[in-house]
């Protein structure tokens, strides 16, 4: 027994090792970024495009936060198990939009990472305004592992 632990776990190893690297990165489901907003994606259809909902956790005015939804497409490649997708979150409590760009990785550990960069368009009351009426900003998501109780 104790001589077969260390075969055991080289075996194991093996086995397992080969499946981290080929694992696909999926964007359907429910993300939480660094900043402790969520987002849900639902099924992405076979142009590549999908839909979903964003719930931020930041704001100018966090009281008026609502959820709000989201329109995106992933890049069409059946090849890559690492796609890349953009998204635009139509804020429904302000007169903003964001748009993201991004790629899923399935990090060494064999975790999904959506690696995303965002442009936040504000509205401003005239052109006067328009050089500050655009911020930007990176948001890192992982999957959110649902609740076992
Ligand atoms: C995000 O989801 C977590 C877990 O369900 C929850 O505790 C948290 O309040 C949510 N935050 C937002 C901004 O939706
Ligand atoms: C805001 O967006 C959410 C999620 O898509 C939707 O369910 C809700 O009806 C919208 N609310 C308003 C006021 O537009
Ligand atoms: C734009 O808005 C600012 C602040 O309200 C105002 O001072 C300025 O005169 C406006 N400019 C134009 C071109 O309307």
């Amino acid at each position: 027994m104790v001589q077969a632990t260390p075969v055991l776990l080289v075996l194991s190893l093996a086995l397992v090792a080969p499946g981290l690297s080929t694992r696909k990165c999926v964007l359907t489901g429910r993300w939480r970024n660094d900043l402790g907003s969520n987002m849900t994606i639902e099924a992405v259809d076979s142009k590549g495009d999908f839909s979903g909902s964003y719930h931020t956790a930041v704001a100018d005015y966090p009281s008026t936060i609502k959820v709000s939804p989201l329109q995106g497409s992933q890049h069409r490649t059946d090849q890559n198990r690492q796609p890349t997708f953009g998204f635009t979150v139509n804020w429904n409590f302000s007169d903003s939009v964001s748009v993201f760009t991004g790629q899923c990785f399935v990090d060494e550990k064999g975790r999904e990472v959506l690696k995303t960069m965002w442009l936040l368009r504000l509205c401003v009351g005239n052109i006067t305004d328009d050089w500050k009426a655009t911020r930007v900003g990176t948001n890192v998501f992982t999957r959110l592992q649902p609740q076992k109780e």
